[in-house]
């Protein structure tokens, strides 16, 4: 089966309304890239969302970074995935290194958004990934392993294969050092057998599944050249529109149209 590329630009705590208007002008003008067979979702700050909504060239969606399970209620500072989708969004970021590190995101909190995004007809991007420590001791894919199938616990096996998996070493994410694409291919090939697994043959064939971790325009190509990567979500190299553009160059070249 053919999957579909996707690029996901996580901008997290980054970029002004102003700052967000400027990046879409300035990848609007290169709106041509984006028609290629390939998805593109950009992830600002909630306040950046409506500008956003209006400024980005049409084949660019726009994706959040947080979300909250509930669907309302006294839970101050919390935004609900109704509210989420009718600000016109369609991509949620779930159970980023930095939400399960910084904020005590546990799998059981992930596994909540995730249905959550999924019941607002929305796409969750469920992020998985070791530390360094988990790394070291050979531990990688009992991590990613144990994250994915929490995180898609309560998933029905006929709507996983909608669901978008990115797979961000947490010692890789900003710090300019990433995996081989080898060795991402081989832990991502894990998680579509954890997939198949866990929700059959045709969820697993059908999940996307992304690498992040210091991706930039010159090493893209490699990590999309494994079998099993279907795309990268990108954070600091997503914040310059020309980088962006290059990104989607990239990740367009060979992609069916
Ligand atoms: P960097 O691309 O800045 O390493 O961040 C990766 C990431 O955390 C995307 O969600």
């Amino acid at each position: 089966m053919t999957r579909r590329r996707l690029l996901a630009g996580n901008w997290k705590m980054n970029k002004t309304v102003a700052e967000a208007r400027a990046f879409a002008e300035a990848i609007g003008r290169r709106a041509e890239v984006f028609e290629a067979g390939a998805d593109f979702v950009v992830c600002p700050p909630f306040t950046a969302l409506h500008v956003l909504r209006v400024t980005l060239p049409a084949r660019v969606a726009l994706g959040a970074q947080n979300v909250h399970f509930e669907e309302r209620g006294a839970f101050t500072g919390e935004v609900s995935a109704e509210m989420l989708a009718e600000a016109g969004v369609r991509y949620v970021i779930v159970g980023h290194s930095e939400r399960r590190h910084l904020f005590g995101e546990t799998d059981a909190v992930v596994e909540k958004k995730v249905t959550a995004v999924l019941h607002a007809g929305m796409t969750p991007i469920l992020c998985v990934g070791e530390d360094l420590r988990e790394r070291q001791l050979g531990h990688t894919e009992r991590v990613v392993e144990r994250q994915t199938k929490a995180g898609l616990a309560g998933v029905d096996p006929g709507r996983a294969g909608e669901v978008v998996v990115a797979y961000e070493p947490v010692w890789a994410i900003g710090s300019g050092q990433t995996p081989t694409p080898e060795d991402a291919g081989r832990v991502v090939a894990h998680i579509r057998r954890v997939m198949e697994r866990e929700k059959g043959a045709e969820a697993a064939s059908r999940v996307r599944i992304l690498y992040g971790g210091s991706v930039t325009a010159d090493n893209l190509g490699a990590f999309v050249a494994e079998a099993d990567i279907d795309g990268a979500l990108v954070g600091g190299a997503s914040l310059n529109p020309d980088g962006f553009v290059r990104m989607a160059e990239v990740i367009t070249k060979g992609a069916s149209a």
